[in-house]
């Protein structure tokens, strides 16, 4: 028995990169999969259909079930549309991948309302959109008496969870979605949802043509071998995440790709001042905190460490 027998799955933004590779993956391990993408630029803007319907066209030719989605995750009614297809298909969802995204990179002095608003729609509002509608059908089904074991994947980012210049509306809704995975995660896990989070690194549209400094530390890829940033890394992870033998793994956060993946840890206090008995002179506090920050215990892993593999 495959490892997803009997799953339907969502996969948002599924018709290109990491995506597609967990669409293509999650089939062949027997999930049926919605596939859905709205086909545009990497900016967001434009729309097509071929993506995803090139995405479904390889998974039914190796033998799999799937049907596309043009749907924008990022309007709310349009997202129930997307977990309205995988009940309207397949009679059921089990599993949905937050994983569709755009990129509009600016420094913060530079970024327009425009493009702060277009990347939170996507990656923020869509992913709770996605979130709101299939877990308030997971909790119904459960009252109902049919545990669906729903697994929710969200997909945050180095630039969520490190930080990166040039990305305040990107980090800021990818830090927000780990964050997201964690909360519903406490709310769903009692009718059997698990929550969760990836930060993948891959080569892909949004690393290749859009952040180009990102991708020439990713080296060529040498036909014939592995290739170390290439999205198919990332797929495994999600596909176990979404199967029952995963029942264990909730709210966490994983960094993935180039072979490896970590266990995240955020925010943990790793030092403390205190005064009791008396309000902290302001001067005094500030030299107390300056002593305990050159402990270096909140010291921050860089994009460029990672990217190295140094950690
Ligand atoms: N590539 C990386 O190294 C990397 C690193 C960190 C996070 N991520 C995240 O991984 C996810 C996948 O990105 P990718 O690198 O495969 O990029 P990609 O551009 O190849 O794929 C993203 C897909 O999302 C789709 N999409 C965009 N807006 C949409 C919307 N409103 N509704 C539905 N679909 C929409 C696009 O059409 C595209 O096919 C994104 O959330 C991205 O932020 C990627």
């Amino acid at each position: 028995m495959a490892l997803l027998d009997g799953k339907v799955v969502v996969i948002t933004g599924a018709g290109r990169g990491i995506g597609r590779e967990e669409a293509l993956l999650m089939a062949k391990l027997g999930a049926k999969v919605v596939v859905n993408d709205l086909g545009g630029h990497f900016d967001g803007t434009g729309q097509s259909r071929s993506p995803a319907e090139e995405v479904v066209k390889d998974i039914r030719s190796a033998g799999g079930e799937a049907v596309a989605n043009f749907e924008s995750v990022s309007d709310f009614k349009s997202a129930k549309r997307i977990i309205e297809c995988a009940l309207d298909n397949f009679g059921k969802c089990n599993i949905v991948v937050n994983n569709a995204g755009i990129l509009r990179d600016r420094m913060i002095f530079n970024m327009s309302e425009e493009d702060w608003d277009a990347v939170v729609a996507v990656h923020l509002k869509g992913t709770f959109n996605l979130a709101r509608h299939s877990c308030s059908y997971w909790r119904e089904q459960h009252k109902a008496g049919n545990i669906l074991n729903g697994r929710l994947i969200n997909t945050s980012s180095d630039s969520g969870i490190l930080g990166n210049a040039g990305q305040s509306n990107y980090g800021s809704a990818k830090a927000a979605v780990a964050a997201m995975a964690i909360i519903v995660d406490r709310e769903m896990h009692r009718y059997g949802v698990t929550a969760n989070a990836i930060a993948p690194v891959a080569r892909t549209r949004l690393t290749i043509d859009a952040t180009p400094q990102t991708a020439a530390s990713m080296g060529k890829v040498t036909e014939g071998q592995w290739d170390p940033f290439g999205p198919a890394n990332v797929a495994p992870l999600v596909a176990w995440l979404g199967s029952d033998d995963a029942k264990d793994v909730h709210g966490e956060v994983f960094r993935v790709g180039m072979g490896s993946v970590w266990l995240m840890k955020g925010w943990h206090s790793v030092g403390r001042v205190t005064k009791k008995g008396t309000v902290w002179d302001a001067a005094e506090l500030g030299g107390k905190l300056k002593e305990e920050l050159a402990k270096g215990a909140t010291k921050k892993e860089s994009m460029a460490e990672v990217m190295s593999g140094g950690i």
